[in-house]
């Protein structure tokens, strides 16, 4: 076995995010108001390359995939993925961050597929909110949907709301009584600017402080976080089933906490939401035979990567949006 990767911060990835697909049927005003545009051809990683790519992620140290996107639903091979995903040995946690559409009638497959935990985005409990920010119409019955996943045995269930000012910034009290007696995960994201919000991003930026402030007179309480546990700060108080995760990619050593790898639909590797272009994998995918070289990539590239994403110093542009890379 090959020793774990580990950069030169001395940060360990066990944790990667694999986007299924660019192509997405919402219209969030922050990523991709116009809709998806398809742009070249849609020949997104196969069954076999992406069983490849994880028996080398799994030979240094895999221990949980995330599915991404774009949407990882509109790929009709998805249960197949997630079954592919889950007889990969060393792998503890299959998450997938969707927008919900189809959860009513997948989310019982994909559970017995192997899926072990869901994040659902949903950036308001207000149906016309909801509407105005996504484009999309089905508000009750993503509700109900979430609702009917708390029952199907995941080990997480939780959900995204972007924050954004003006937009659905006054909705504490209502995700408060939301959470007061289900056990979901709330994460309150920080919109981050890519290179094609830049407007939009003066407009509703709001820091997550906004919500941190009021949260904490309320009595909750920052929880002590395990190493390994990624960016997000998260609050608990004694009255909730829920808890809340505060992501806020501005704030002071948000990156220090860095324990994921991407891997776009095309087979990508990105070492950071907001890095580089990415280092092509897709040509060692071909062949059983070259999980060594593939594996010998995968570290000489770790090995490149930077402290931090550069956000404060103004580095956006390579980022068009983030179902280009999988949030
Ligand atoms: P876990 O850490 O696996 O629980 O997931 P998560 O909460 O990061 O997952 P999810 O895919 O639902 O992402 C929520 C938001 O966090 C998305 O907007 C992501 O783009 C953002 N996010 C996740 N990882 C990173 C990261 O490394 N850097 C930045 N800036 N944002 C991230
Ligand atoms: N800033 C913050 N979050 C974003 N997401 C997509 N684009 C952005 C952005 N510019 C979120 C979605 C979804 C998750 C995968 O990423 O709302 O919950
Ligand atoms: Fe689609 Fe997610 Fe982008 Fe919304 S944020 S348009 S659901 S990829």
């Amino acid at each position: 076995i090959a020793s774990p990767l580990i950069d030169r911060f001395g940060r360990r990835f066990p944790y990667l995010r694999l986007s299924l697909t660019e192509a997405c049927n919402f219209k969030c005003s922050y990523c991709l108001p116009d809709g998806y545009q398809r742009c070249g051809s849609h020949d997104f990683l196969r069954l076999d390359e992406i069983r490849r790519l994880l028996l080398a992620f799994s030979a240094v140290g895999l221990k949980k995939v995330r599915l991404t996107g774009g949407e990882p639903s509109l790929r009709r091979d998805l249960t197949d993925i997630i079954a592919e995903v889950a007889a990969v040995p060393g792998i503890e946690k299959i998450a997938m961050t969707t927008n919900g559409c189809v959860l009513h009638k997948r989310a019982t497959d994909w559970r017995a597929a192997g899926l072990t935990a869901l994040n659902i985005s949903l950036d308001s409990l207000d149906c016309q909110r909801f509407e105005a920010i996504t484009g999309y119409r089905h508000h009750a019955q993503l509700l109900k949907s979430i609702e009917d996943c708390l029952s199907l045995g995941f080990s997480s269930v939780k959900l995204n709301a972007v924050l954004l000012r003006d937009l659905n910034d006054q909705e504490l009290p209502s995700w408060l009584e939301y959470l007061r007696d289900r056990p979901i995960g709330l994460r309150f994201i920080e919109l981050m600017q890519t290179g094609e919000n830049r407007e939009y991003f003066q407009r509703h930026h709001l820091s997550a402080e906004a919500i941190e402030r009021p949260l904490q007179e309320a009595g909750w309480q920052l929880q002590p976080r395990a190493a390994d546990a990624g960016p997000a700060r998260e609050y608990a108080h004694p009255d909730y089933a829920g808890r809340i995760g505060i992501i806020a990619p501005y704030s002071k050593d948000f990156c220090a906490g860095c324990n994921r790898l991407r891997v776009t639909a095309r087979g990508d590797l990105r070492l950071c939401l907001f890095g580089e272009f990415g280092i092509a994998l897709r040509p060692l995918l071909q062949d059983d035979a070259d999980r060594e070289q593939l594996i010998g990539r995968l570290s000489g590239q770790l090995a490149l990567k930077t402290a931090g994403h550069g956000l404060h110093e103004g580095n956006t542009g390579i980022t068009p949006h983030l179902a280009s890379v999988g949030g």
